[in-house]
């Protein structure tokens, strides 16, 4: 879409996204954390609130990003956070888009006070155990009607091309729409230009081109809208 010629075709349209990564302590001053700076979920915040929705952003770790004009922002840090912000906007939402990247899994056990190095010269054991899946967990409690957006980045590897992962991971999630980055060698993360597919259960597999993370924005609403308008909302 050109600047200055937005549809409004999401007016009155309720929507989540989330947005950026979580971090998982260890201790009070350290934590695992991925390389996720938010921009695309922003990006889809910002686009969707130019396009008339209603938006709520949960972010987790964005610091460095402004806050997109008209969105209702929720701050996280872990993803048992996120999951409970999420769970809580989803509830009332017409619209569900994950883009943050949320740990998968997080140190067994938060220490209270600082890990100090031991004199012996040995090295401490982390344990790590399993986060929720907050999609699949926001897939089960999904309103009647409500059009979940899930993301995902892919490496092709022995056991298939991004293509074949995305398609998995597609039915696993039970979302209606899966944007499917390829990542590696530069792409993806901490920049702002993305690229990859757009797959949906009917068999769509939409090649996005290169381009600014708001027009991945404008083309993942476009398929909202039209999933919007085939509900007859
Ligand atoms: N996601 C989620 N909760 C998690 C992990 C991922 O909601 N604990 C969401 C992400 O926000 C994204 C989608 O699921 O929208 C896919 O994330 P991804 O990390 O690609 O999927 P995983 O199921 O974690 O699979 P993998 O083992 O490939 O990381
Ligand atoms: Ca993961």
């Amino acid at each position: 879409a050109k600047p200055n010629a937005l549809p409004r075709d999401l007016e009155g349209v309720r929507v989540v996204v989330s947005a950026g990564g979580t971090r998982e302590p260890l201790d009070p001053v350290r934590f695992l954390g991925n390389r996720s700076s938010g921009k695309q979920g922003y990006a889809l915040a910002r686009v969707a609130a130019q396009r008339g929705a209603e938006v709520t952003l949960v972010a987790a770790h964005t610091a460095a990003l402004p806050d997109p004009a008209g969105a209702h922002v929720v701050s996280v840090s872990t993803a048992a956070e996120l999951q409970v912000a999420m769970e809580d906007a989803a509830a009332e939402a017409d619209v569900v888009v994950m883009a943050a990247a949320v740990a998968d899994f997080r140190p067994a056990e938060r220490a209270e006070c600082k890990i100090k190095k031991q004199g012996d010269g040995s090295a401490p054991t982390v344990t790590l155990t399993r986060n929720p899946d907050i999609l699949a967990g926001l897939a089960q409690r999904r309103r009647p009607g409500q059009i979940l957006v899930g993301f995902a980045a892919e490496t092709g590897d022995e056991h298939g091309s991004v293509l074949d992962h995305g398609r998995i991971k597609l039915k696993r999630k039970g979302v209606d729409l899966l944007v499917l980055n390829a990542v590696g060698e530069g792409r993806a993360f901490e920049v702002d230009e993305n690229t990859g597919w757009l797959l949906s259960p009917s068999g769509l597999e939409q090649r996005i081109p290169l381009g600014a993370k708001s027009e991945l924005a404008a083309t993942v609403w476009d398929a909202v809208a039209e999933l919007v308008r085939a509900q007859g909302r």
